[in-house]
């Protein structure tokens, strides 16, 4: 099938390159024309493991990038992954995907005209949201794409497919998913989408359930999903909260109840909370739309107190310890999450402005994220390793659970008084520190 991207940042940019791997012939689309020389080159602009070796593969041969909507008339089907950002009272920004949707309109009824007069008059095209869109927001993009596509509009059909990938992860888990969301007003757009996505279901070599429902309800599964598991994990870190206070380690606790199969292992590992670009985002956006439709959540509200709450509680543990006014304090970890350079979100940030509060003279190690961090933080000490940053220490506090930080032993010797907080249950050593666990 003939496919047009339209944003070719995280999940555009892994929706296109997985799609023409599929065997589809894929137009990204994007205003930056930086992005799109690069994609025309091969290379992304995001790190993401096995994105490289797609676009590479693909790139001038069934991938193709342009700053242009003009092909869009022609594709079979027209996906939108335009971001969401958050304002401030955590409800998304529609503008950037609504100009998007408008323009998408205008250059399908441009392209249709002649088809129509080619007398053609069933020539559909079906539009695809894939960011991330409340409810409502559903209605204003289908608006937006009529009002561009004018006379054309009834030959112009929404629909929205929310993605689950993880940065990460997230050419595997689009190409291996847990399960389609295919959210249509009509059997002829599921059909289009059935067929999108056969080549892709054929390969995963198992059965994806394929949930077909109507497009509002489509993107409220991707928001209830990712509002579970950040409550998932925020009832986790209450719990633990809890565990702490009776001196009980909330793992070995949490290890036995995920043996439950109603409620399972996975994102029950307390801490110092949850961070990224999706869950903050996204429960504060969902909360922000129940909120203006009349509902004020009192079970997400929490989800995200605790989560707010984590990074002080581990500042509790510190204070309890050692008073860090004019003290060298390492803060190991400043990635949301090991395996990626992105700090949207990350605990490391409230950390680092109560240090900072605190008067500690701060040093921030990460094996990837420093200069993301630096954009925040331009002034603070960066270290080139773990073992510099402990260096002359008089604390250290572990903020992100890479795997090299389970591997420190004879670094903490280095520490001037080697008090560890460790928000992540990462460190292996125990002895000869004054050691504290968040929540255990
Ligand atoms: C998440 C969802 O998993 C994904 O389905 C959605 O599409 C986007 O949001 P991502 O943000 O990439 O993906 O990261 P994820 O691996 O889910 O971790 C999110 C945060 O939760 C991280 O800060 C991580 O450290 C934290 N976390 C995760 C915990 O604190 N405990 C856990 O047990 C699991």
């Amino acid at each position: 099938m003939r496919v047009t991207v339209v944003g070719s940042g995280y999940v555009g940019t892994t929706l296109a390159a997985c799609l023409a791997d599929a065997g589809h012939d894929v137009t990204a689309v994007d205003i930056d024309p930086d992005v799109v020389a690069a994609l025309n080159d091969g290379r992304a602009a995001i790190h993401e493991p096995g994105l490289d070796d797609l676009l590479a593969e693909h790139a001038g041969e069934r991938l193709h990038a342009t700053t242009e909507y003009d092909g869009v008339s022609d594709a079979d089907v027209t996906f939108l992954a335009i971001g969401t950002p958050s304002r401030a009272d955590g409800s998304i920004d529609l503008g950037p995907l609504t100009a998007a949707a408008e323009m998408t309109g205008e250059a399908i009824a441009g392209g249709s005209e002649g088809s129509a007069a080619e007398g053609n008059p069933e020539d559909r095209h079906l539009v695809v949201v894939k960011s991330t869109i409340t409810p409502p927001g559903v209605g204003a993009i289908r608006e937006a794409l009529r009002a561009g596509a004018g006379d054309a509009a009834d030959r112009v059909e929404l629909a929205t497919n929310p993605e689950f990938l993880r940065e990460g992860s997230a050419v595997d888990d689009f190409q291996h998913p847990d399960k389609l969301v295919f959210g249509t007003d009509s059997d002829w757009a599921a059909e289009r989408l059935d067929s999108l996505y056969e080549p892709l279901l054929a390969a995963t070599g198992s059965e994806v359930p394929v949930i077909r429902t109507d497009p509002e309800t489509a993107v409220m599964i991707k928001y209830a999903n990712n509002a579970f598991l950040a409550s998932k994990i925020s009832l986790a870190n209450d719990l633990g909260n809890v565990c702490k206070r009776f001196g009980i380690d909330a793992y070995e606790v949490m290890d036995a109840v995920g043996l439950d199969d109603r409620i399972g292992s996975q994102f029950l590992r307390s801490g110092v909370g949850w961070g990224g670009s999706c869950f903050p985002k996204d429960v504060d956006a969902i909360r922000a739309a129940a909120r203006e439709a009349g509902y004020e959540p009192p079970m997400l509200d929490a989800a995200v107190a605790v989560n707010d709450g984590q990074p002080d509680r581990m500042l509790d543990l510190l204070d309890a310890h050692v008073d860090v006014a004019g003290e060298r304090v390492a803060v190991l970890g400043l990635a949301f999450k090991p395996g990626t350079d992105d700090v949207r979100n990350s605990r490391a940030i409230p950390i680092i402005e109560a240090l900072q509060a605190r008067g500690a003279d701060v040093v921030g190690y990460d094996p990837v994220a420093t200069d993301t961090m630096r954009e925040h933080f331009p002034d603070l000490e960066y270290a080139d390793s773990a073992a510099a940053a402990l260096d002359g220490a008089s604390a250290a506090l572990v903020v992100t659970d890479w795997d090299e930080f389970a591997a420190l032993d004879d670094a903490f010797d280095a520490m001037a008084d080697p008090v560890v907080i460790d928000g992540r249950r990462i460190i292996e050593r125990r002895d000869g520190l004054t050691y504290e666990g968040l929540t255990w």
